[in-house]
């Protein structure tokens, strides 16, 4: 006779079974495990947050690897993303504005790639764009202006990694599940995997404020450290946490939670109108209150990222600081100044201050101990073939 209990206990063998059946599917349906992958993170790092459909594994960070390095991945096979994104310039190119293929110009600066797995939103202005995935397919299929030029041309593109067999091999182990693993999105996922790879937390800095290496961060950029946390400067209110930047993802975290500022670059009306078409937020969004609002990026490596600013019009890190007393070059310079210091759309933290010389040394020194060097060489080596 089989008692209740016998019942009960046999129930639950099946349920096991079957959840253990069902979740095997699921890890085949999946296919592409994070199998053998390993953050390398800095002290004090979280990991990035990665999106459920595009596990982390070498493979694929090794295709996106080759792809971010390969001018085929252009239209006319001028331009690969480190044209524009050169590892020796913490990922910028050192444009006040990008150059597409066939010489088009860009409205805006390259940005650096540093950490960028844990920006809230992608790109200098866009309140929506906060997967790499995504982001992927800008410089690939713009058009105003051509980036890379692939909109129209993509089969062609494709037919490219397609014909060639290393590339198929990789492509086919990096999304075994994929009959027809060369396809456009997972391009993209592939880059996505590579960038997240790409992080920096080893500057004189960081080994000073968490290695404890004393002598890791000199005078001078030590008294710069105090500026730019000051109340004062207001610096790190909004170049903020671990990244020196705005707001961050990573596992666990809340969010994304998008913000941007408007730091009174310019004031073409008196109303605090900002160049076309480089409004900011505004040119997503089309309300007045986003005129010349911005991310504000990572100040890490930010030595390395002249020109500054989204269309590049700050030369040095001593004249954006010129920018910052001034609160905001408008008010000083543009044309409308000095009416312009009543506008409301430049951030209440622009307040504005007086630096003197040894101060403004000070801080250009604590910026340039933001550079990493051991990121910028593994950058440069990963580039090789
Ligand atoms: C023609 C130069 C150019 C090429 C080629 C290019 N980019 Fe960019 N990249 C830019 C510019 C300009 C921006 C800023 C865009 C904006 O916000 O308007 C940018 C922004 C980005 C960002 C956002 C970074 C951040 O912190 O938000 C990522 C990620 C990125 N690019 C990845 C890539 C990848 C991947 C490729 C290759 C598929 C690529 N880029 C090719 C010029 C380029
Ligand atoms: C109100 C918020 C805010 C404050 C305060 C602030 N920043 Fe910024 N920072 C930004 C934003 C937003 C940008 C991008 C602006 C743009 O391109 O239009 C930026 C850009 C920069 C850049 C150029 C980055 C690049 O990749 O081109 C540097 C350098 C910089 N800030 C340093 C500082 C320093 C130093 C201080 C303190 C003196 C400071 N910031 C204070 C928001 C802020």
């Amino acid at each position: 006779m089989v008692g209740p209990r016998t019942l009960a206990a046999a129930a639950l063998v099946l349920l096991a079974v079957a959840w253990h059946a069902g979740h095997q599917r699921l890890v085949r349906a999946n296919g592409d495990r994070a199998e053998g992958f390993v953050w390398q993170l800095p002290q004090g790092f979280p990991a990035p947050r990665v999106p459920p459909d595009n596990p982390m594994t070498p493979v694929k960070v090794e295709l996106g690897r080759r792809l971010f390095h390969d001018p085929r991945l252009s239209g006319d096979g001028t331009l690969a993303c480190v044209s524009c994104h050169d590892p020796a310039r913490a990922f910028t190119d050192g444009r006040a504005r990008a150059l597409g293929i066939q010489d088009n110009l860009h409205p805006r600066s390259a940005m650096s790639l540093t950490n960028v797995a844990y920006n809230a939103t992608l790109g200098w202005d866009d309140p929506g764009l906060t997967r790499l995935e995504d982001q992927a397919l800008v410089p690939l299929l713009n058009t105003r202006p051509p980036e890379m030029g692939v909109a129209g041309r993509e089969d062609e593109v494709l037919a490219r990694f397609a014909g060639d067999r290393r590339y198929r091999a990789l492509f086919t182990e990096a999304f075994p599940k994929d009959d027809h693993p060369v396809t456009l999105r997972n391009v993209t996922y592939a880059l996505a995997a590579f960038e997240r790879t790409l992080i920096s937390g080893n500057s004189p800095y960081d080994r000073w404020a968490y290695g404890g290496e004393v002598a890791a961060l000199d005078p001078e950029a030590r008294a710069g450290a105090r500026l730019f946390f000051s109340r004062r400067l207001n610096c790190f209110r909004c170049h903020a946490g671990f990244n020196f930047s705005g707001p961050v993802v990573y596992e666990g975290s809340a969010g994304p939670r998008p913000l941007f500022h408007n730091t009174g670059l310019y004031d073409e009306d008196g109303r605090g109108a900002y160049p076309a078409p480089n409004t900011g937020v505004h040119r997503h969004s089309g309300r007045a209150a986003d005129m010349g609002k911005f991310r504000a990026p990572t100040l890490r490596n930010i030595a390395l990222t002249a020109p500054y600013m989204h269309d590049g019009s700050i030369p040095t890190l001593a004249a954006v600081l010129d920018h910052y007393a001034a609160g905001g070059r408008a008010r000083s310079a543009g044309p409308h100044a000095p009416a312009a210091t009543d506008d409301d759309l430049t951030d209440p933290l622009m307040a504005g201050f007086k630096l003197t010389p040894d101060e403004r040394r000070h801080l250009v020194a604590f910026l340039h101990a933001l550079t990493d060097d051991s990121f910028v060489r593994q950058a440069q080596e990963t580039g090789q073939p």
